[in-house]
């Protein structure tokens, strides 16, 4: 891929240019700054911060990013570390263009996470990045939902966020129907 379309892309995007060997930090008022910190194993990360997570009262993107941290998926950014306050996830490069190649593979991330009972929701191709080993990875839980797989109900529900008030009309649908829609509304 062309080099100065990345970082003209990238600059674009956030402000940043992801080169891999900064970390940056993505504070709760939107701005990003490099951060001159790496992980124990050496590794440079994204610090987002979590807006409204408390010790008792975890936000969806925390309880989410627990969950990812145990179970991982070539396709999902790795998580590094995850607190009340922020969560350190694996860096990536926005894309360029949304091919088949990556619909296909964040197909096979849907489905992943549906079994771990995570309905995504918020599928756009500006929560998929490109990792430093060149494979796409979804992040942003943001706005997705905790369900129990068994009795097809929410644990946590999704914020209102602008994909899940448009799927309002399907609620008497099950949830994994309801991901599905999202995913082929998100990701034409
Ligand atoms: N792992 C990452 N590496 C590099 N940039 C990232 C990463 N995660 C998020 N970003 C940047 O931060 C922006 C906002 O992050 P995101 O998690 O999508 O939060 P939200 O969309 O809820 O504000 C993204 O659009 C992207 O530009
Ligand atoms: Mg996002």
């Amino acid at each position: 891929m062309n080099n100065y379309i990345i970082y003209i892309k990238n600059i674009i995007m956030c402000d940043q240019i992801v080169d891999f060997t900064k970390s940056i930090e993505f504070d709760l008022e939107g701005k990003f700054t490099f951060l001159d910190k790496k992980t124990d194993d050496n590794k440079t990360f994204f610090r987002k911060h979590l807006y409204g997570s408390s010790e008792n009262f975890p936000n969806h993107e925390q309880k989410i990013c627990e969950i990812l941290k145990k179970n991982k998926h070539p396709n999902i950014v790795d998580i590094y570390e995850v607190n009340n306050k922020y969560i350190d996830i694996e860096l990536v490069q926005p894309i360029i263009k949304l091919t088949d190649k990556i619909k296909y593979k964040m197909n096979d991330v849907a489905k992943f996470l549906r079994k771990l009972g995570i309905a995504y929701i918020d599928w756009k191709d500006d929560n998929i990045g490109i990792g430093i080993d060149g494979e796409p990875k979804l992040f942003d839980f943001n706005c997705s939902g905790i369900f129990d797989t068994k009795n097809n109900i929410w644990i946590s529900e999704p914020p209102e966020c602008y994909m899940y008030r448009n799927l309002k009309k399907h609620n008497n649908k099950s949830i994994i129907y309801i991901d599905e829609i999202a995913f082929s509304k998100g990701l034409k």
